[in-house]
């Protein structure tokens, strides 16, 4: 099945008169480094713009005061502070996980990417970034889960993931996917101009965006949002194609109103709500 039109796209559920906090998803973004704690303050606002109750933001302990600082509506846990990586204590208090924005590659991360791979398979979890690229040692045994995890590449993410270069990806970049998300039971998002969104049996390919956007953490922003929306209970697949519309839309949203050359990441977060308001 293919799908393209806006129309195509899920709507935002609803908010009910009676919802809390607990109604739209706790959702715990694995993130920064240092050097990339801009990367973790984004994707953990882009959650909270997406529409999450409650946002946690774990990172590594040395850059924890300055990733707090960034927002003060997600709290933050460091990532070597006692039990934070025991995910039977800590995984019981999110609905959402997600992976990968600036975390950084090495052994440790890839022990970190592990873990969370192989603790609650029926949590949503979205994988980005490093959280991908750590992959190559981690391997791919964890990928299948009860809950499909959403995989978000941008093409040079995928070719180190298929072992091809960027132009092969990019001269094929639906049936990769496509391949790529029916052998690992994952929805993939490849990203970039015409974003296509896979399950391995549907296609759809995004048509909101722009080459402003092409501009460091824009990708961050996607990650957080999309978690946003699989914590108010969208499918993955729903949550990877309505997440790639708006992300699209906050950037033609911003835009319009800056211009290309001047956007920045931070913009898409200032849009994000003006562009969910377009299909809720
Ligand atoms: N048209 C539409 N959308 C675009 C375009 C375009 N021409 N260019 C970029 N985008 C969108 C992509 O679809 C994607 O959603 O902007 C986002 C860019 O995401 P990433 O490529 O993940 O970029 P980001 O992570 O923010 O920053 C780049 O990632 O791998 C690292 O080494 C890389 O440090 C760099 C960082
Ligand atoms: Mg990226």
């Amino acid at each position: 099945m293919t799908l393209s039109r806006a129309t195509d796209v899920p709507r935002l559920p609803p908010r009910k008169p009676e919802g809390h906090k607990g109604s739209y998803g706790r959702v715990l973004v694995v993130a920064g480094s240092r050097g990339m704690s801009g990367a973790a303050v984004l994707c953990g606002s882009a959650a909270l713009r997406g529409g999450a109750g409650l946002v946690t933001v774990a990172c590594p302990d040395e850059i924890l005061d300055v990733v707090a600082a960034g927002n003060p509506c997600y709290t933050t846990v460091g990532l070597t502070s006692p039990g934070t990586t025991d995910l039977r204590t800590r995984g019981p208090d999110y609905d959402v996980i997600a992976i990968g924005p600036g975390l950084g590659y090495g052994p440790d991360k890839q022990s970190l990417v592990r873990t969370y791979l192989a603790a609650y398979p029926e949590k949503p979890l979205v994988l980005d970034a490093d959280g991908l690229n750590n992959l190559d040692i981690v391997g791919f045994d964890n990928l299948s889960r009860q809950v499909p995890a959403v995989l978000t590449p941008h093409p040079g993410e995928l070719a180190t993931l298929t072992g091809k270069t960027t132009n092969e990806v990019q001269a094929n970049r639906e049936p990769l996917a496509v391949e790529f998300a029916a052998r690992h039971k994952v929805v993939l998002l490849l990203k970039g101009n015409h974003t296509i969104v896979t399950d391995g049996a549907r296609v759809y390919t995004n048509q909101t965006g722009n080459p402003g956007m092409a501009t460091g953490g824009c990708g961050d922003v996607l990650t957080g949002l999309i978690a946003a929306l699989l914590g108010q209970k969208l499918s993955p697949f729903d949550a990877a194609c309505l997440g790639a519309w708006a992300h699209g839309r906050a950037g033609d949203i911003a835009a319009a109103e800056v211009g290309q050359a001047a956007l920045i990441a931070s913009d898409l977060l200032a849009y994000l709500g003006k562009a969910l308001r377009e299909v809720e």
